[in-house]
């Protein structure tokens, strides 16, 4: 144990409260407090996993510990607890360093407490009151994914979406999901042709498409983002326009694009475990907003593509809501090829890739062709 672990479960203490109490997004709260706490790489690692780890498996954590208290812990304490749970079951922390470090945390009148509760979580094997509980996710995620994936499935895709993603980095640079790649792949874009992706930012796929040699057009509706589009295309050293815009209404001639490409603003079911707090923000109403949402943006957005050029639909959740109840546009037929690259598995007239199928984010994609 290094001199800065003491101090790196203080940090991540103070990180979990802006989470739970603030409403704080975990990776904007994380970074700020890891560059001021002088930390270790390490130690910076070791809080990571504590806030990240502790963040995912909450509902885990609780059900562990709840076995041991009669009445409701206070937040503060709550929050030791889970830290506590967390090293103990899931973050390979040794007991003893895990009891007592995190109860050295704690204010003494709770101490005794701390102490005894994590001492019988460190020494009871657990009975899970459901998979749910087991898995740490809110029980409508886990009925959702049960019912469109089937529990083997959805089992699979849950539990890897709880280890954090593998890092991919594309030849130029660019950090991205391979399964992000994948989707850029099957755009299938040529040197010359003009392409639109029509929710670009930060800029991962646009960029993609761009080192092909397509003119790409980048809009995005946040001003903020279109700056991360125009950094990263930069860093790559690829050119390509990026314009604020709606793709609900945007601001191009009908028919004035070879190919349009929608990576549409989704509940991100598929990606939960790039965000550790983002399954407990998400409500079952969010995806029927965003399917609103996608809607119009692929009846918009679909009327910028020339007579037989190409409509790519993409999103980062698996559900059919957000991808495959949309209706074919007017005026497409459905292209459905299997992609040339990716693990994909058919999804009624699309594909979809499941977390666990290649360690990577779950994605559905669907391709259509504007008749002449
Ligand atoms: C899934 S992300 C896109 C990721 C991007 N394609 C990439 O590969 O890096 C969805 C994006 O859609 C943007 N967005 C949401 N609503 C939009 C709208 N009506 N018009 C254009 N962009 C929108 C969000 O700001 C967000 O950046």
């Amino acid at each position: 144990m290094t001199a800065g672990v003491p101090e790196a479960r203080r940090v991540a203490l103070d990180v979990l409260r802006r989470i739970e109490d603030d409403g704080a997004y975990a990776n904007l709260a994380l970074r700020p407090a890891l560059d001021r706490s002088g930390l270790s790489d390490p130690d910076r690692h070791f809080v990571t996993d504590l806030v990240y780890g502790t963040t995912r498996m909450r509902r885990a954590c609780d059900a562990l510990v709840d076995r041991f208290v009669t009445a409701p812990p206070d937040p503060r304490t709550r929050r030791l607890l889970r830290l506590g749970a967390y090293q103990l079951v899931f973050g390979g922390v040794a007991p003893h360093a895990a009891v007592s470090e995190t109860v050295g945390l704690a204010p003494k009148r709770v101490r005794g407490f701390v102490n005894a509760v994590l001492r019988k979580v460190a020494a009871t094997e657990m009975v899970w009151p459901s998979d749910a509980a087991r898995l740490s996710y809110p029980d409508w995620i886990v009925d959702t994914l049960v019912t469109e994936l089937g529990e083997i499935d959805a089992h699979d895709a849950l539990e890897r979406m709880n280890v954090p993603p593998v890092v991919t980095t594309r030849d130029d640079g660019y950090v991205q999901d391979a399964s992000s790649q994948w989707v850029a792949a099957a755009v299938e874009p040529t040197g010359g042709e003009r392409i639109l992706d029509a929710c670009a930012a930060p800029g991962g796929k646009a960029t993609a498409l761009a080192h092909g040699g397509a003119d790409v057009v980048a809009t995005d509706i946040r001003a903020g983002r279109v700056g991360l589009v125009v950094d990263n295309a930069a860093r790559v050293g690829v050119g390509l326009s990026a314009v604020v815009a709606d793709a609900a209404a945007p601001p191009f001639a009908p028919a004035s694009f070879d190919a349009v490409l929608i990576d549409a603003p989704c509940s991100g079911l598929g990606a939960l475990r790039r965000r550790a707090d983002a399954r407990w923000r998400i409500e079952p109403a969010d995806v029927e907003r965003l399917a609103v949402v996608q809607r119009r943006i692929i009846d918009a957005s679909g009327a910028l593509v020339r007579p037989g050029g190409r409509l790519v639909y993409s999103v980062c959740t698996l559900t059919a809501a957000e991808s495959i109840d949309h209706p074919v546009p007017d005026g497409f037929e459905v292209d459905d090829r299997e992609p040339l690259v990716g693990t994909w598995r058919r999804f009624a007239h699309g594909w979809r890739v499941l977390p666990h199928d290649a360690d990577t984010d779950g994605m559905v994609l669907i391709r259509y062709r504007r008749r002449s």
